[in-house]
């Protein structure tokens, strides 16, 4: 038989019961101090019957933030706070990821401590503007990093795995997608470094490489996911051949023998993509399991996974508005509509209250 959705499958050392993910989605709803609530635990143990939970995208320092009302993973009450989300996910029988977070420039001074100006591989301010607690602000032209503060980065990843995994993670995803601060090193919209960690693509990739090494060096190897958007125009970014830089990607990331490797196949929030991308191609030099998201409905990641395309596939906007997306795609059934007002911030309406199927 062909293998299809419905197949268990492992990930490194993590095993699915299924090959449907639940995409990281930003949701703006952790309490004061970026600890998860009750609330929190809810709606994601609601989505336990997935194969695999990637949480939203969490900043692994106060630096690393961008966006109002974001869960963190650097205190122990943060920690503590993510322990009741592991536990209500695992009681149900889940599995569930942590993703690793750093915004880079995709911030604003009124978010980060001591209203300090955000940091970048460039000088280079984003089009566009950020979303604060007092709204819609400009963005503001970010810091360029010198290389001496990258090792303290490295050592923010670290220390951010450790607390992932204190609080009962069955592994971490690094985000280096979407225009975040790994991103804003691939690409060379955004780098225009002229020291080891700029201007080559093996320049550009290291920064990336150094922080996988020391994460899996943390976590093992067979617990650590990364996350890439090759074509992804978000938040003003682009690169002048993303085929020869991703596929450098892949194949370096093979060195680590990582749990997977998690393409954007295309450009996210309606942004389309910016240039022309083979993701087969790439996905062939990657030797480990791949998971494909964007835009993919039950059809399409059968397809995927039967052509051997991906292993899994990742759904974003489906999962939030169908906790049992599992159960409707096993039963045919119809999808709840997503409602986009509250996508972002506010309560349990929009996030905790769509139906199930039996109610
Ligand atoms: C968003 O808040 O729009 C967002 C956050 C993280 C991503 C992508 C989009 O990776």
């Amino acid at each position: 038989m062909a293998l299809d959705l419905f197949s268990p499958t492992t990930l490194g050392a993590i095993s699915l019961k299924n090959r449907i993910v639940m995409a990281p989605l930003t949701r703006n709803r952790a309490g004061e101090g970026g600890v998860p609530q009750d609330l929190n635990a809810t709606y994601y143990s609601q989505r336990a019957s997935a194969g695999l939970i990637v949480t939203e995208a969490t900043p692994i320092s106060p630096m690393g933030h961008g966006y109002p009302a974001l869960p963190g993973i650097y205190t122990d009450a943060q920690v503590a706070g993510w322990r009741k989300v592991t536990d209500a996910v695992h009681a149900k029988g889940g599995k569930i990821v942590l993703q690793l977070w750093h915004v880079g420039r995709i911030s604003h001074p009124s978010l980060l401590p001591n209203n300090a100006q955000p940091v970048a591989p460039s000088a280079i301010k984003p089009a566009g503007q950020a979303f604060t607690y007092q709204g819609l602000v400009d963005y503001v032209e970010p810091r360029a990093l010198d290389a001496s503060e990258l090792p303290g980065i490295v050592a923010d990843f670290v220390h951010a795995t450790q607390c992932a995994l204190t609080a009962g993670f069955d592994g971490v995803e690094i985000h280096a997608a979407n225009g975040y601060l790994l991103d804003q090193f691939l690409r060379d919209g955004t780098n225009k470094r002229t020291d080891n960690y700029g201007g080559s693509i093996e320049n550009r990739a290291r920064f990336l490489l150094e922080v996988t090494k020391a994460v899996v060096d943390t976590a093992g190897s067979d617990k650590v996911g990364i996350r890439i958007s090759p074509v992804n125009p978000f938040n003003d970014m682009q690169d002048g051949n993303p085929q020869a830089l991703f596929n450098y990607v892949a194949n370096a990331l093979n060195q680590f023998n990582l749990a997977y490797l998690h393409a954007v196949e295309g450009g996210i929030h309606g942004g389309g993509d910016s240039e022309p991308f083979n993701f087969d191609e790439m996905r062939k030099l990657f030797k480990g399991s791949y998971m494909a998201n964007l835009a993919y409905d039950k059809a399409r990641g059968n397809e995927a996974i039967a052509s051997g395309h991906a292993n899994v596939i990742a759904y974003g906007v489906p999962y939030i508005g169908n906790p049992d997306l599992v159960e409707r795609y096993k039963t045919n059934a119809v999808l709840n509509q997503a409602d986009d007002a509250t996508f972002y911030g506010g309560s349990e309406k929009g996030y905790t209250d769509y139906p199930f199927l039996n109610q």
